[in-house]
């Protein structure tokens, strides 16, 4: 991913006020469980008044972690989130105002080219961040713009971790769903009925097009009706059944408008699994950045963080000398 306006699938995601993304919500060990308790531990380790920079900080799930710890620990923290997304999460997320209140936010930042100066943070962060802007990049910028004595962390994307299996197994349904062809099919029946309405089609052309509708629909549904997986794509079919059944009680160009914001939304989901599946590290690309970062004066290390027998992700911990 490159610039601003490659991260338009970001910018839509956040703007629907999600806290996090890349882990289902059914995982025991995610951003409440394990993911959390690793990062209070982290932040407890700083000083009171210790800057942090939270970099990919998307509508802030690390960052407000950090307020959460201060709180906690009754100390103060100075917290700035920048994503290269233009977010705004006090304006999408729906919490507790004075944690969001507590972060600084700023869209339209690369974590590979930080706009800060030398030594400037007691801390930088990023989950689940780094690696979709290049890693290595990201991670020493990291290394420049920490103080002497600071600390870094970061929670990156394994390859084979839960999140990349996840994403690979969902992208693999891509075809099943022939996205656009439902989208297409809808749009012809809610036009067949709507110009019927005006008394300018005829009956025949508008039941034809609802029952292709209804049939790509039920073809849907019986090539996925065994599928385990609750992947969020599968729930297109039923989406688009509701926006068809809404014309009983909404305007059709209303419900065209909807039909066009659910295509483009299922392409920005489909990108960000695409963007998730190729940040995955392998410990290979770990072992690199962690490499890098010694020769930039950070003493830095790694481990797995592990759910049981489920890969999280890796961690990347570091002190700047
Ligand atoms: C998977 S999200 C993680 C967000 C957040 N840290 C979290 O834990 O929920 C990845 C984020 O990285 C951001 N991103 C991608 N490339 C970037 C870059 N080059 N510089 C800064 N942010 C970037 C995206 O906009 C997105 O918000």
């Amino acid at each position: 991913m490159g610039d601003k306006e490659n991260s338009w699938f970001w910018r839509d995601y956040w703007q629907q006020g999600q806290l996090a993304c890349c882990l289902s919500d059914d995982l025991r060990a995610g951003y409440d469980g394990l993911l959390a308790e690793t990062w209070a531990d982290f932040f407890a380790r700083l000083t009171d008044r210790a800057s942090i920079l939270d970099v990919c900080t998307g509508n802030g799930g690390a960052a407000l972690l950090a307020a959460k710890a201060a709180r906690n620990l009754g100390c103060s923290f100075d917290i700035l989130g920048v994503d290269l997304a233009l977010i705004d999460p006090a304006a999408h997320v729906k919490i507790d105002p004075d944690l969001i209140r507590a972060v600084r936010f700023e869209g339209g930042v690369d974590a590979a080219a930080l706009p800060f100066e030398d030594g400037r943070f007691d801390a930088v962060t990023s989950q689940f961040g780094i690696e979709y802007a290049g890693l290595d990049h990201p991670a020493l910028e990291a290394a420049r713009v920490l103080k002497n004595g600071g600390r870094l962390r970061f929670v990156v994307h394994a390859t084979k971790g839960i999140a990349e299996e996840g994403a690979r197994h969902e992208l693999t349904l891509v075809p099943t769903l022939g996205s656009a062809r439902l989208h297409e099919a809808l749009r012809r029946a809610l036009k067949a009925v709507d110009s019927l309405n005006r008394g300018q089609g005829t009956r025949s052309e508008a039941e034809s097009a609802v029952e292709q509708f209804i049939g790509e629909i039920e073809e849907l549904d019986s090539k996925l009706k065994d599928h385990p997986n609750q992947a969020t794509i599968l729930t297109l079919g039923r989406r688009l059944l509701r926006l068809f059944e809404a014309m009983e009680t909404a305007a059709i160009p209303d419900i065209l408008r909807e039909v066009d914001a659910s295509e483009r939304s299922v392409e920005a989901h489909l990108l960000r699994l695409e963007a998730l599946a190729g940040a995955a590290s392998t410990e290979e690309d770990i072992t690199c950045a962690v490499g890098a970062m010694r020769v930039a004066g950070v003493d830095a290390r790694y481990h797995a963080l592990m759910d049981g027998p489920d890969m999280l992700a890796w961690v990347i911990e570091g002190l700047k000398r």
